[in-house]
């Protein structure tokens, strides 16, 4: 990928004030927040990483933790529907009640329409795994093509992080409803933050924060993706990473994960490996810019990396900029991915749109 795009990108434009309207219990008390200027409202001609983000209906995009499905056409994004009230800390957990799986779609990437709650919470069973008390993030959804169904795989757990499971829902539509299986803890191993991958070959892998978050496992799913088989390994061994993000990229698998500091931003790191399984081989921090960018993956954390349809080589890099104090309010940073070899690069822009992989 060149640099020309970038450039092209970066310029800025000027665009009306923001007559945008938040939505939801949460989002009164955030309309001080949202900053002039930086949407027009109803429409976004430009990705601008960190701003309010607003979806077709002029409502903040709630999609946090998410990821992006391509299917006939359509892109649709997944993520934790924040929208309720942030609660005070407990010690090092501040969480809020769980709302559910939102869905939104898009052919353009830039304009959401929001398709509603793909997965609500279970309010009137405090068993459920899916009770607003408990925990729900980083929903990510694949096809299988065998069963034709959509397959959702989610980190399930109480509010103390102490159940640790990877929650599996299934669909006959893309947008849902999901129906909620269950939860399982994979080969009786924790499993927390988490990210799926479906390699081309049909088989779908699950990445998931164990051990204490001390080490990362890699589980393959099995043929219909509804279960985890006991073909897993151990990988990044005692490195404590989070938030993986896993592509493929000529035939080079990249993971892309944090480190683990709670809602708090930290540095990146990439590993790449010649199979989804490994072994993975560290490379480094992929963020370029000041030291507080490359310090904090430009305050973010890693969520999904998207490959854009019809433009072989561009993929985005899809992170959040949580707001640990009202979380339902926290950002999204979607930058473009510069690939040369093994080697990642991911530069910070105020706005860009897709002609920078041009
Ligand atoms: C970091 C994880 O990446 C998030 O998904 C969330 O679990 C927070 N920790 C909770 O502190």
């Amino acid at each position: 990928m060149t640099r020309r795009g970038f450039l092209k990108a970066a310029v800025g434009l000027s665009l009306g004030a923001a007559g945008c309207r938040a939505t939801g219990r949460a989002a009164a008390a955030r309309s001080t927040t949202i900053e002039a200027g930086r949407q027009d409202g109803k429409v976004n001609d430009l990705f601008r990483p960190g701003a309010v983000w607003l979806d077709t209906d002029g409502q903040l995009i709630q999609a946090h933790g998410g990821g992006v499905l391509f299917h006939e056409g359509v892109y649709y994004w997944f993520g934790e529907n924040k929208d309720a009230r942030t609660q005070p800390a407990r010690g090092r957990i501040r969480r809020l009640d769980v709302v559910g799986v939102n869905c939104y779609s898009s052919t353009d990437l830039l304009r959401w329409k929001n398709e509603g709650l793909a997965l609500p919470a279970v309010k009137d069973d405090p068993d459920s795994d899916l009770h607003p008390s408990g925990v729900v993030e980083r929903p990510k959804v694949i096809y299988n093509e065998r069963t034709a169904r959509f397959v959702m795989w989610m980190h399930i757990d109480k509010a103390d992080y102490g159940y640790a499971r990877a929650g599996v829902a299934i669909s006959t539509s893309p947008a849902g409803p999901y129906r909620y299986l269950g939860s399982v803890q994979p080969n009786g191993a924790d499993s927390r933050d988490m990210t799926v991958y479906q390699d081309d070959d049909g088989r779908a892998y699950i990445f998931h924060a164990s051990e204490w978050n001390k080490t990362m496992r890699i589980t393959r799913l099995s043929e219909d993706y509804l279960e985890a088989t006991d073909d897993s390994v151990r990988e990044f061994v005692g490195r404590s990473r989070e938030a993986p993000a896993v592509f493929k990229h000529e035939g080079r698998y990249t993971c892309i994960s944090s480190g683990c500091s709670g809602w708090a931003p930290n540095a990146a790191e990439y590993a790449v490996s010649e199979a989804a399984m490994g072994p993975w081989t560290v490379m480094g921090n992929p963020c370029v810019g000041t030291p507080g960018q490359v310090a904090t993956t430009f305050q973010a954390q890693s969520t999904f990396v998207l490959p854009v349809q019809d433009r072989p080589g561009a993929y985005i890099f899809m992170a959040d900029r949580w707001k640990p104090e009202d979380l339902g309010d926290s950002r999204y940073v979607w930058l473009p991915l510069e690939i040369d070899g093994d080697s990642l690069r991911i530069r910070w822009l105020d706005e860009w749109d897709l002609s920078v992989f041009d």
